[in-house]
């Protein structure tokens, strides 16, 4: 069933009446720029047409969330936020630490935030890399701005989101996830310079589509591979400084500085390194070709960024690597590739709109023939962002 009609009939019928509001927030895709929004590139998501719904009421005293995905209930006051604690003084549930982060990053950024009853589920499937974590925190930061009756810009949102998920939930993630599910424009890429904070949306190209395809391999407990990979790039970057003592992050680092420098590095900060300022000039270029409306162009990029992901950044697995390979190899495929974290999940494949139904029936197949079981593919459209329902 849908999440929307899910939450509003358990709200009713957990806390007797209707809810006040109803915010949804997406999930995102990620078509270039992989693993460098923390290294200041360039990224090109969209958010997805699967969300996270939250249905909520003003309530007294103390906070009540409802998460139906796990079938829990977890009840915090505002003071009991810093501790990540219940009244009774019991450790918060994971899920739990998601909403409850985001109303500490704002109530640190000084937004006012009152307590709410809520009943949330979410169609984005968790550890798939379609960013079910951040599609949570922003229709949370939107829950708790609609009850405190401020109102901050969607990319103000995100960050407290970032924040939240840095030094509240402990994963030391970039901007991208919470960027896309809180400014995501309908039929539309994102483009955010990471850097700069500065975006736009472009039209999705004519007669393209963008196919996710699920492996069903869940990621788990990889924030610590995560931030690893993170603290070697900035090892990196420290490293790098000896010789380019003006740079701030691999950002500005270019490949052939890269190249002529790599061999002072160790051999894990130099992969790790070389993936990330590749990637970022790899961006440059792919957004050169979908200016021009040369997706094959793209698409080779969106293949060697795959390549680089599996061989440099080590963040692929097999059945990545197969449903990648098995897309690359079929007609109407323009690339295809690991999107998000990696150790599991989707891979975004850009694919020929008239040969998109036919492309996902070959890829199942193929994926079945080679791994036993079958994928979940899926034509997915570019939506909006978070955002209150009526
Ligand atoms: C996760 C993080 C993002 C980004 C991607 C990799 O989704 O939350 O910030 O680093 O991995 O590109």
């Amino acid at each position: 069933m849908h999440p929307k009609p899910l939450v509003l009939a358990a709200f009713q019928q957990k806390f007797g009446q209707p809810p006040q509001f109803l915010v949804r927030a997406p999930g995102r895709v990620n078509l270039l720029g992989e693993h460098v929004d923390y290294n200041d590139g360039l990224v090109l998501p969209a958010a997805i047409d699967r969300a996270t719904w939250v249905a909520f009421s003003a309530a007294e005293g103390e906070s009540t969330l409802v998460a139906l995905d796990f079938d829990q209930q977890a009840v915090f006051r505002l003071e009991d936020l810093p501790a990540k604690t219940s009244p009774d003084g019991a450790p918060l549930p994971e899920w739990a630490r998601y909403p409850a982060g985001v109303a500490w990053a704002l109530a640190q950024a000084g937004q006012q935030i009152c307590p709410m009853r809520a009943v949330f589920a979410s169609d984005v499937p968790r550890g798939a890399g379609l960013s079910s974590s951040a599609s949570v925190e922003m229709a949370f930061a939107l829950a708790w701005q609609t009850l405190g009756g401020w109102n901050l810009p969607p990319l103000e949102r995100a960050l407290a989101g970032q924040k939240a998920e840095n030094q509240y939930v402990g994963v030391n993630c970039g901007i991208m996830d919470q960027f896309a599910s809180a400014c995501g424009v309908e039929n539309s890429l994102l483009l955010l310079d990471t850097r700069s904070l500065a975006w736009r949306s472009l039209p999705l190209p004519e007669g393209v589509a963008i196919v996710v395809a699920d492996t069903g391999v869940r990621r788990k407990l990889t924030s610590g591979e995560y931030n690893r990979r993170r603290a070697a790039c900035e090892q990196a970057v420290e490293l790098l400084r000896a010789d380019l003592p003006g740079i701030r992050s691999l950002r500005d680092v270019s490949p052939q500085e890269f190249n002529r420098l790599a061999a002072k590095l160790p051999p894990e900060a130099e992969k790790r390194a070389r993936h990330a300022v590749e990637e970022i000039a790899r961006s440059e270029v792919a957004l050169a070709a979908l200016a021009q409306g040369d997706l094959v162009a793209f698409g080779g990029l969106m293949n060697a960024c795959h390549v680089s992901l599996r061989d440099l950044y080590e963040v692929s697995i097999d059945e990545l690597n197969v449903m990648a390979e098995v897309a690359q190899s079929l007609p109407g495929c323009y690339g295809a590739r690991l999107t998000g974290a990696g150790f599991g999940g989707c891979t975004v494949n850009l694919v020929a709109q008239n040969q998109a139904g036919a492309f996902a029936e070959s890829l199942a197949a193929g994926y079945r023939l080679q791994m036993g079981h079958s994928p979940e593919i899926y034509i997915c459209k570019a939506s909006q962002g978070a955002a209150l329902c009526s």
